[in-house]
């Protein structure tokens, strides 16, 4: 099967045979690093610049560290050690940076469109890593992944998204891979962090989080973007955390077993119960594992434009 896309700006409007496409993929790649020496020359010759204008500590590792599984040269951009600084445009660097010959660039920007623009301005591969409050494909993917590998399918999986969905381009994300593969989708927060765009996304709305979790097999807890709170949506971190805080109380009283996504970093103690974090029900370490796999397969099929023949095509 060919893969068509040229970028990777979002999961809106991606198909469930190409989602299905990547995750295969990212299946193959994951068997390629529990090998003793996790590397395959698949990218060999070809330059990705890793282009970070907003703070990351996953998204930007797991890409660096999936450029170099796949031997692909990588280089590390910071707006904070950059000439932007000096007032260069996002247009001029990255027309500067193609000038040095480049394949693909992965970018995360504090401005929603930001990758669809550079798609304007350069001939190499975009892979949006984040921008604004709009979309983060590959989190979306590296959580579909998971749930894949955890339930065996994705098809009528009740999933809820819980927290700051009117800033979260996790949520955007993860509401339409969902629905693209089948499963059902709601969203639980208070009236404030629920976006007006959220009555066209056909999602479930919880304002009670007790009766998110009676509904839900998985809960996917969003981070409190303490950062991008212009205006108080809560009274208090305590209040919220009250209301609708993940603990295992709330889980125990609901008599079900759920197991609980969360894309980090996390607030402990606001969003989720620290101890839940780290418990049997959290799948939060095997979102961050798969994310490795996922960017790769990522990388590769916007590289090379079809599916592998074999997982052994892989080896190069
Ligand atoms: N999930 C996520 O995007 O984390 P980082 O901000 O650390 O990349």
């Amino acid at each position: 099967m060919d893969f068509k896309q040229k970028h990777l700006l979002g999961l809106e409007g991606i198909t469930k045979q190409e989602i299905q496409l990547i995750l295969d993929t990212a299946e193959s790649f994951k068997e390629v690093l529990m090998r003793p020496i996790p590397k395959v020359p698949t990218l060999r010759g070809k330059t990705v610049v890793n282009l970070f204008f907003e703070p990351s500590t996953r998204t930007r590792i797991s890409f660096e560290l999936a450029e170099k599984r796949l031997s692909a040269d990588s280089v590390n951009f910071s707006a904070s050690s950059s000439s932007v600084l000096k007032g260069e445009t996002l247009r001029d660097t990255i027309r500067n940076i193609e000038a040095m010959n480049i394949d693909l660039v992965v970018v995360r920007h504090r401005a929603a469109g930001a990758p669809q623009f550079l798609t304007q301005c350069v001939d190499a591969a975009i892979i949006n890593a984040g921008d604004g409050q709009h979309e983060h494909p590959t989190q979306g993917l590296l959580d579909l992944m998971t749930l894949q590998s955890k339930f065996g399918k994705l098809d009528r999986l009740k999933v809820v998204i819980v927290g700051d969905i009117a800033h979260s381009r996790v949520a955007r994300s993860n509401v339409y891979g969902l629905q693209a593969m089948g499963a059902e989708v709601g969203i639980c927060g208070p009236l404030t962090m629920i976006p007006l765009e959220a009555e066209q996304w056909q999602a479930r709305i919880f304002y009670r989080v007790e009766e998110a979790i009676e509904w839900a097999d998985v809960l996917n807890v969003l981070r409190i973007q303490l950062e991008r709170q212009h205006r108080g949506l809560f009274p208090s971190n305590r209040e919220y955390h009250q209301l609708y805080g993940i603990t295992r109380q709330r889980l125990e009283q609901a008599k079900k077993e759920v197991t609980i996504l969360h894309p980090g970093p996390i607030n402990r103690g606001i969003e989720i119960e620290s101890e839940l974090a780290d418990s049997e029900f959290s799948l939060i370490l095997n979102q961050v594992t798969n994310g490795v796999a996922v960017r790769m397969a990522v990388l590769y099929l916007l590289s090379s434009g079809t599916a592998p023949e074999t997982p052994e095509s892989l080896n190069g």
